[in-house]
């Protein structure tokens, strides 16, 4: 006998988890609630499969304080996307600012375990003031146990971070260890310390948008994509999850592969894509649109770098990382932010075993002052470095420029790219016709003499038919075909075919070493 009644004992959990429920008390959900944002189990169960979420650790609570309460600031447990399984945890800012303390640490690690030991994707809903402040050297300790967990996972499982608060000190330190980082315009902010601290310690006056609101954290390329509710972003994550595998050692879903076999009159439209002219800009997003299955793009990192864009695909149902150059952003020249995106982007696909595309269309490196003191050298180095790195499958079209360093890291053959496909408008050169046009005429005593402006004009004629074209490249053997655009869904569909068994051997080494 326990001395109490089962219906007593039975009464006594239902209080607890009626508790648990709204930990921080009436108030604090009040204030939450006016700010019109939702419980952090509502955020769970909008980004889980309906009915799959199992929580764990509802009644954990600081042992010895008595005034401790349920939860612990983060609500933890596991479900399933799509039908397959993820951990998730969520920040509950009712509960001291969703700071961590040890027994949120000890929650989280050991969902972090978990997804370890399952190999399944890990999901925080963040929106934290980072380390409890009272709870001193514990909350650190705790963090800084997250941040080693942090790197096991890494190139593991996939990590996922989405911000839906202001996040301070290790709630940022923590999601910058993950794979993906989305937050919700106007809702989400990151920042090591907030624009108080910044105010007291510098004297700086910065407002809280500029410092960490989504769209400038975005542009600084700490987060990745930025929507504007979050119904969008758990509805991203769950299409993200859908390209990738659970773990590095399993294989991503494939959706309806063996579609549209024969050429279409999608395909055709890629044969007048590509401008007469050289200069005049366009879209990729429409070769992007016609060259994967169903026209199923999702970009990464939208809102950074934009002379590159990132994303995934599918090629016959499976999963590619795309990497292109846009055109209508600074024509496509690579400027630092696009180097770093891409550099990230090629390493993670290569971790999950996701193929690269690279849909080439760019004058080089972004030339400037600013580059150059930013660190073009060695973040374009990076780029370069990412892509020998990978040793997925890689496939590469190039439908106009391929100028420069550009032509080396935009998935060149020398650079350990499969198969070079090239479009008939095609131009490989070292530099465009009137830069190299620009080094002749600058010998001349007057270089705006008219004649020596015709001769300009006919050496750029001359440059753009007869140099900066795919033959050079092609009778050389420095790329392997130049087909017409409308073939290039089907290309693309026999080389991912041919190349997914592909292996690669190294020699054993520790690891190599990026220009960091
Ligand atoms: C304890 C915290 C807290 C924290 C917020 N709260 N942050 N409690 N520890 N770190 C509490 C507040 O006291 C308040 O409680 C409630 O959460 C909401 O906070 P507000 O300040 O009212 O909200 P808001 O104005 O929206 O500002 C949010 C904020 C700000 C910008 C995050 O709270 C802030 O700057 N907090 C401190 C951030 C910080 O310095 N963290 C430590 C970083 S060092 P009541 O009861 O009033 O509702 C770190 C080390 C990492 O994290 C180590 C990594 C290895």
């Amino acid at each position: 006998m326990t001395g109490r009644t089962t219906a007593q004992q039975l009464a006594e959990l239902r209080e607890k988890l009626e508790l648990a429920k709204e930990p921080g008390g009436e108030k604090a959900a009040a204030k939450r609630d006016a700010k019109g944002i939702p419980s952090p189990r509502a955020r769970i169960h909008a980004l889980l499969d309906p009915g799959s979420f199992l929580e764990i650790g509802a009644l954990a609570r600081t042992p010895g304080d008595p005034n401790a309460l349920f939860g612990d600031g983060v609500v933890t447990g596991h479900g399933t996307i799509d039908g397959r399984p993820v951990g998730v945890f969520s920040h509950d800012q009712t509960v001291f600012g969703g700071s961590v303390g040890e027994m949120f640490g000890r929650k989280v690690s050991r969902l972090m375990e978990w997804v370890a030991m399952v190999g399944c994707p890990i999901i925080g809903i963040n929106d934290s003031g980072g380390a409890r402040i009272q709870d001193l050297a514990t909350s650190l300790a705790w963090y800084a146990e997250l941040g080693r967990r942090h790197e096991l996972l890494s190139g593991l499982v996939p990590q996922i971070s989405i911000i839906l608060g202001k996040c301070a000190g290790g709630a940022v330190y923590s999601p910058i260890q993950t794979d993906l980082i989305l937050a919700v315009r106007d809702q989400g902010y990151m920042f090591v310390t907030g624009p108080d601290v910044i105010k007291d310690v510098t004297g700086e006056d910065v407002t809280l948008d500029e410092l960490g609101g989504a769209d400038a954290q975005a542009k600084y390329g700490n987060i990745h994509t930025v929507v504007d509710t979050e119904k969008d972003a758990f509805q991203y994550v769950r299409d993200y999850l859908g390209f990738l595998p659970s773990n590095t050692f399993d294989d991503p879903p494939i959706v309806n592969p063996g579609l549209e076999p024969e050429v279409t009159p999608h395909d055709l439209e890629l044969d007048s894509i590509v401008p007469d002219s050289d200069n005049t800009a366009y879209d990729m997003h429409e070769i992007l649109l016609r060259i994967f299955d169903d026209g199923d793009f999702l970009e990464v990192a939208g809102q950074a770098g934009q002379a590159i864009i990132t994303g995934y695909a599918r090629v016959d149902g499976r999963p590619v990382g795309v990497i292109a150059n846009q055109p209508m952003h600074m024509s496509g020249a690579i400027d630092n932010e696009a180097s770093d995106k891409a550099a990230r982007f090629v390493r993670f696909c290569d971790s999950f075993n996701v193929p690269l595309v690279f849909v080439v269309d760019t004058p080089g490196f972004l030339p400037g002052v600013e580059q150059e003191k930013n660190g073009i050298i060695k973040r374009g180095g990076r780029f370069l470095y990412s892509v020998v790195e990978a040793d997925v499958p890689k496939v590469t079209i190039t439908v106009r420029k391929s100028y420069g360093g550009a032509y080396a890291v935009m998935g060149s053959k020398q650079l350990t790219s499969d198969f070079n496909f090239l479009w008939p408008t095609a131009r490989i050169a070292v530099i465009g016709a009137e830069g190299a046009a620009q080094l002749i005429v600058k010998r001349f005593p007057d270089p705006n003499a008219p004649e020596v402006q015709e001769i300009r004009r006919q050496f750029i004629e001359g440059y753009n038919r007869d140099m900066a074209t795919p033959y050079v490249a092609a009778e050389r053997g420095y790329v392997d075909a130049v087909i017409e655009p409308h073939e290039t869904r089907l290309k693309l569909r026999s080389a991912m075919r041919l190349l997914r068994d592909k292996q690669i051997q190294r020699v054993q080494r520790k690891h190599g070493l990026i220009p960091i």
